[in-house]
């Protein structure tokens, strides 16, 4: 049986996103409506979660200090890792003395953090296809691990061309770049050790797999009525990516059976050894009847955003219930399709035009983050829409977001 408390009580069940972007904020309005206490940190102020939560909270959460601090002294039954960048080593202590519980795991945090963890998790601890790829700390590590040593018996097979490098800590597509030839090699060094979070100059090269296209398979772990784990997952999310970073997403995205199995059986083998309660965003790349797991989200996934229109339950809704121990229902209710609307601008406090416009576009709704400051190139909403078919969701995601006119105010 599960059983909740009243908020800003004495038995209030209490929840802390660390991490409270505009995936955040939903998975708290998710659990507001469930009557849960939230605490959202970020490491800004008035972060797009914190503006819906009963607390806000601003600390460097990849200071372990200062994140043991904190949840000490909040005390909540659930820690709910939204961002990366995380001290997930003090998770682990803190999860491991009893102090917390982490969703999905302390564990899962850690090995998702950076693409080294998951990958090797993925690639060499689980046996799933993935693209190949290797680890480098140098420019001439990376040149020898795309062209490969010097041949003979002991001579390695490089990765080749076209390769993908990529800071094994960044999101988003940040310091990611295209290798197609020699001369590219020493810019895309350059590039991902702009482009990292953390000011280790680690990257991984991975092979360019040219596929049909991707998806992000939604994977929930709840509990079932008799008590057991239970694996549900949602239909397949199709999405465009443009230098790495997410534009477009709708839902359903059609599959071959034989492609969508595979797929799911990735999705849970992965998901099966992270463990834990929650939903997962398992992106894979496929062409025909072929399936390469490329990174996983323990997590809602910011493709995920289009559930918002289309599944009678969002991936955010989802997310609370599982972590609380409630029964999900992952059911698509129509078709729909989401757009990204970027900031255009650099600038704090925006204003954005033509909403009344975007919003008489059929089937269409909006999500405006409230970010307190916009760049050029971030996300600061969505656009969504729902209809009969995907392609006159995307066809009218895509209309309503242009119709949003973000300026200076
Ligand atoms: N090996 C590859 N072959 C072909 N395309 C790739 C490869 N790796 C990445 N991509 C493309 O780049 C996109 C972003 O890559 P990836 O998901 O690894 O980066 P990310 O920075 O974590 O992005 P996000 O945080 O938005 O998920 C992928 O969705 C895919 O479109
Ligand atoms: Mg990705």
């Amino acid at each position: 049986m599960t059983t909740l408390g009243t908020p800003l009580s004495p038995h209030a069940t209490k929840v802390m996103l660390l991490g409270s972007g505009e995936l955040g904020k939903e998975v708290l309005i998710a659990l507001h409506r469930l009557g849960v206490e939230t605490i959202a940190v970020d490491r800004y102020e008035h972060a797009p979660g914190q503006q819906v939560a009963h607390h806000a909270r601003t600390i460097v959460m990849s200071d372990p200090q200062q994140l043991k601090a904190l949840i000490e002294a909040e005390r909540p039954h659930l820690v709910v890792p939204e961002i990366e960048a995380i001290a997930t080593p003090m998770l682990e202590e803190l999860e491991a003395a009893g102090t917390v519980r982490v969703i999905p795991t302390a564990r899962a945090a850690r090995l998702t953090m950076d693409r080294e963890g998951i990958r090797v998790l993925a690639a060499e601890t689980l046996g799933l296809p993935t693209s190949p790829y290797k680890f480098c700390d140098s420019l001439a590590e990376l040149q020898s691990a795309i062209v490969g040593s010097a041949a003979g018996d002991s001579g390695q097979r490089g990765i080749g061309y076209p390769c993908i490098v990529k800071p094994v800590m960044s999101s988003s597509g940040k310091g990611q770049s295209k290798i197609d030839g020699p001369d590219d090699i020493q810019k895309a060094w350059e590039y991902a050790m702009a482009g990292g979070r953390v000011s280790h100059g680690r990257v991984i090269v991975e092979g360019f797999i040219d596929f049909d296209y991707e998806i992000t398979q939604l994977t929930v772990r709840a509990i079932g009525a008799s008590d057991q784990m239970e694996t549900h997952f949602c239909d397949p999310i199709g999405h465009v990516q443009v230098g790495g970073d997410y534009v477009e997403s709708w839902q359903p995205h059609p599959m071959q059976p034989a492609a969508l199995a595979e797929s799911r059986r990735i999705a849970k083998a992965v998901t099966d050894n992270l463990g834990g309660q929650g939903l997962f965003g398992v992106e894979l790349f496929v062409k025909g009847d072929q399936v390469w797991f490329s990174e996983v989200s323990p997590r809602p996934h910011d493709t995920g955003l289009v559930t918002l229109c289309t599944q009678h339950q969002s991936e955010f809704e989802l997310h609370a219930r599982a972590i609380l121990g409630l029964p999900v229902d992952t059911s698509l209710r129509n078709p729909g399709a989401s757009a990204v609307i970027y900031g255009g601008v650099d600038a704090q406090g925006i204003m954005f035009d033509g909403v009344d416009e975007a919003l008489r576009v059929p089937g269409s709704d909006l999500r405006l983050f409230g970010k307190p400051e916009s760049f050029a190139k971030r996300r600061m909403g969505v656009a969504l829409a729902r209809a009969t078919d995907v392609d006159t969701a995307r066809g009218n995601a895509k209309l309503a977001a242009s119709k949003v006119k973000p300026r200076k105010a």
